[in-house]
């Protein structure tokens, strides 16, 4: 059988490259497939068989001799064999999860139309086209789906903007510029499924009326480029982009942009002014997107996750997302797992899951195996989770009670040996390289707020600088036009308030 050798960036980063040599020279048929998103277990090969799909954890070149010679005896032969793993989809990491954005990914040959379509792909968009603009997004409002970049907007109203908008063009356009630290669900989806997006893309263009897509993804993602491109391709070979698609009449172009690595263009305004080339700096809102965007067209923006969920929304219908989940957050989130974790990786599960669970049982603890002492969640901008506090619910609503984020689902670890005012100060140092400089707070605030923080460390005067810090963290909230200088207090003043240790015992440690 054919021999799966992920040609994911993370797998690549500890040599799957050298693997798939190794393997393909011993005579095997190699499938370049995107990761499970087991990621301690990378390099995964898996060797087709009888029984299913068998992994080998951690594959070396050396390996691939045994394990080609070994599959032609038979699938007991294999299960004997270094680093083997067993059937992968009974992988009890793998069988726990919900996978519905992630359904395909690590499973489908990315470069392979026919495969994706083998594998429920195409569905979503042939029902979406006998269907009218209107009743899609109505389809799409009634999943309950909201925006997985990190706001939580529902995704059907911004279409509903989009669509009851007045002009001759309208765009659909991609936020793929995964800016958060410890984020990497994007990039695996598109490395491991890229005509998931490019589906869900169609889709939106049919339901609010675009006819240009652009895809923005940032430049320190050369995998993803590549195999987005190389997607994109294939579905104007085979009539899934461009004129009259699938013969429904529906014409939509497609186009890759990569950034040039600022973070400020993550930002919905900024990623519109980039796109247009120009630097990319923050516009001033309102107009929204949806009715201004992108060259003063109505724009529909989305971050690459809600995209890549709408396919299975309008092949199984609305209602089939809108049963998962809990509250007002609806459907499945894509958490990713990093830091100080044994067992780094992708969990895709409903809402509702506790941290507690997904640090504890699929993390599996720290790596350092010392106990955790923090997560952080929702990326550089999202509040510090005590390890008390890991009971919280993952959903928007009782995260934001908790006065923490969900935003795009990223948890960070970290062990008891974190020292959170450091924390505190790189999330002011973050801000302060990361600004785009149009207004005061952020701009100006955030170095202040570096040197503040500097004082504390050195124990200077703690604190009356722990009140100038929380005054300027207020000022900073209030007064920033955009999340980056209106948010970099959250893991601030999340720090301050669960680990006051680290900030008030400066002076008695001089
Ligand atoms: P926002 O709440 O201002 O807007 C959310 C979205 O809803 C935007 O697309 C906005 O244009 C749209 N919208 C608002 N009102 C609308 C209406 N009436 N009709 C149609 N559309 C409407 O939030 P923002 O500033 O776009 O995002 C902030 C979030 O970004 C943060 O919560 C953070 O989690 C996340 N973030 C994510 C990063 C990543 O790497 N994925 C990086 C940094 C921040
Ligand atoms: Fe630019 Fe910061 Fe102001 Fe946002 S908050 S507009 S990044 S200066």
């Amino acid at each position: 059988g054919r021999v799966f050798v992920p040609g994911d960036a993370a797998a690549v980063s500890v040599g799957a490259d050298e693997v798939a040599a190794a393997f393909e020279a011993a005579g095997a048929q190699v499938v370049r497939n995107g990761s499970r998103g087991m990621l301690w277990l990378e390099p995964l090969v898996e060797v087709e068989t009888d029984a299913g799909r068998v992994g080998f954890a951690n594959a070396e070149p050396d390996d691939a001799t045994t394990i080609v010679t070994g599959s032609r005896d038979g699938t007991t032969s294999l299960l004997d064999q270094r680093g083997c793993i067993g059937v992968v989809d009974e992988h009890p990491w793998l069988t726990k999860q919900q996978r519905v954005s992630f359904a395909r990914v690590g499973i489908v040959d990315p470069a392979s139309v026919a495969d994706y379509e083998a594998h429920g792909g195409w569905a979503g968009l042939r029902r979406a086209l006998t269907m009218t603009p209107a009743d899609v997004v109505q389809e799409v409002t009634d999943s309950g789906l909201r925006g997985r970049g990190g706001a939580g907007f529902p995704a059907g109203i911004k279409w509903k903007t989009v669509l009851g908008a007045e002009s001759d063009l309208k765009f659909v356009a991609c936020n793929f510029d995964e800016g958060d630290s410890g984020t990497f669900a994007d990039r695996m989806v598109v490395e491991g499924d890229p005509f998931t997006l490019i589906e869900g893309m169609t889709i939106a263009a049919h339901a609010v009326g675009a006819s240009e897509g652009y895809v923005y993804v940032r430049s320190e993602y050369p995998h993803a480029v590549a195999a987005l491109r190389r997607a994109v391709d294939a579905a104007y070979t085979h009539g899934y982009l461009g004129r009259d698609i699938l013969g429904s009449g529906l014409d939509f172009d497609l186009h890759v942009r990569v950034g040039a690595g600022a973070y400020i263009c993550g930002e919905e305004s900024s990623m519109l002014e980039s796109l247009e080339g120009r630097r990319g700096e923050v516009r001033a809102k309102p107009p929204i997107p949806a009715l201004k965007g992108l060259w003063g067209r109505p724009t529909a923006v989305n971050n690459v996750l809600t995209l890549c969920a709408v396919p299975m929304i309008l092949a199984d219908g609305g209602q089939a997302y809108a049963a998962l989940g809990t509250g007002r957050s609806r459907g499945t989130q894509v958490f990713q797992l990093a830091g100080n974790v044994k067992q780094g990786g992708i969990v895709e599960l409903p809402f509702g899951v506790s941290l507690r669970e997904l640090v504890g049982e699929y993390g599996g603890g720290t790596l350092s195996g010392r106990p955790v002492r923090a997560a952080q969640v929702g990326g550089p901008l999202g509040a510090y989770v005590p390890a008390t506090g890991f009971d919280v619910p993952m959903d928007y609503e009782a995260l934001a009670e908790s006065g923490a984020m969900l935003g795009h689902g990223g948890i960070v670890v970290f062990d008891e040996t974190v020292d959170m005012a450091k924390m505190a100060r790189f999330a002011m140092e973050f801000c302060s390289i990361e600004s785009c400089g149009k207004c005061t707070p952020c701009r100006v605030g955030s170095t202040r707020g570096v040197e503040t923080i500097d004082r504390i460390i050195a124990g200077q005067n703690v604190q009356l600088n722990l009140v100038l810090l929380d005054d300027l963290c207020e000022t900073m909230t209030k007064g920033s036009l955009c999340a980056m200088g209106g948010l970099t207090p959250m893991p601030v003043q999340s720090a301050i308030k669960h680990f006051p240790e680290d900030f008030q015992q400066r002076e008695a440690a001089l």
